[in-house]
């Protein structure tokens, strides 16, 4: 299926972004069922609603935006989707009229951070609104932190992944999108560095930035593990302020509010 769309300007890279789309669209054809009902939360374009409604005509789309809810729309309109009811709300405050058996949300940002997937999807689930034995896509996010050389003194993306690793990648939380998860989340990170020359009697750490490098890896359904993509969950860098490392040991407390934005982020060398 070619789909039409029109989208404002910051969709753009996000529909261009094919890897992002196809993961979605495969995970969709996957697990969407003729009949079943399927909520597509923070649609957007609408192009995962347009995707699932060739397969059951049981499809609402839910935009917070009055902007994306008028592109959306005329999407829906020009692709010939009329089976999509279309709602212009915020998805954790929206009175569906009845459960669904598949919900999608990409809400999605590193580490649940700055896009609301994480509380729109527990007013979702505390609502009783996903049926018993219904799907999610995506189901869960893996979170990993890794200690880097930053370009930059303060928090930004990396998209083209050019900051240098000094030390393992660590998972540090599994979110799992079928539970109720708490939105202000913190926790000690303990890293030990490859690099002997980096440690606090060396002046070599007045000349670098130290900076934790957040990814996320989106577990669509259980044979789809998506890692960064330009538009899905690039890298985040957080800059370590006055970093103490100790024998090559690097104790960090990380803390942030899902559903926040960057400024909830903090890193306190512990
Ligand atoms: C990352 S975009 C993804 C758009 C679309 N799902 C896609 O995959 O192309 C997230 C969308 O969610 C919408 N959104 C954010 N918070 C929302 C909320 N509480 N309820 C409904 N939509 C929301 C945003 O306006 C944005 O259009």
């Amino acid at each position: 299926m070619k789909l039409k769309l029109s989208v404002p300007q910051w969709h753009y890279s996000m529909l261009l972004d094919r890897e992002r789309v196809a993961i979605f669209k495969e995970a969709i054809k996957k697990t969407v069922k003729p009949n079943d009902v399927v909520y597509d939360l923070g649609t957007g374009s609408g192009i995962l609603a347009m995707i699932a409604s060739q397969i059951t005509k049981n499809v609402y789309a839910v935009e917070l935006d009055p902007i994306t809810y008028a592109y959306a729309k005329e999407n829906i309109k020009i692709n010939k989707c009329e089976n999509i009811n279309l709602i212009e709300a915020d998805a954790s405050e929206y009175n569906f009229k009845e459960p669904a058996d598949v919900i999608i949300a990409e809400m999605l940002d590193t580490a649940l951070i700055t896009e609301p997937q994480v509380p729109v999807l527990n007013a979702i689930i505390k609502k009783g609104l996903l049926k018993e034995g219904g799907k999610l896509i995506p189901e869960r996010a893996h979170n990993t932190a890794q200690v880097v050389i930053a370009k930059m003194g303060h928090i930004y993306y990396d998209e083209e992944v050019i900051s240098k690793p000094v030390s393992e990648e660590i998972c540090y939380s599994t979110v799992d999108f079928y539970n109720i998860n708490k939105e202000e989340v913190s926790y000690n990170l303990k890293f030990r560095l490859k690099d002997n020359n980096i440690n606090n009697n060396n002046t070599n750490l007045k000349n670098i930035i130290l900076g934790i490098r957040l990814n996320t890896y989106t577990e669509l359904n259980e044979k789809i593990i998506a890692g960064s993509t330009p538009m899905l969950n690039p890298p985040l860098i957080i800059p370590i302020k006055n970093p103490i490392i100790d024998n090559g040991i690097l104790n960090v407390k990380l803390s942030y509010k899902m559903g926040g934005d960057l400024e909830s982020i903090k890193v306190k060398c512990l």
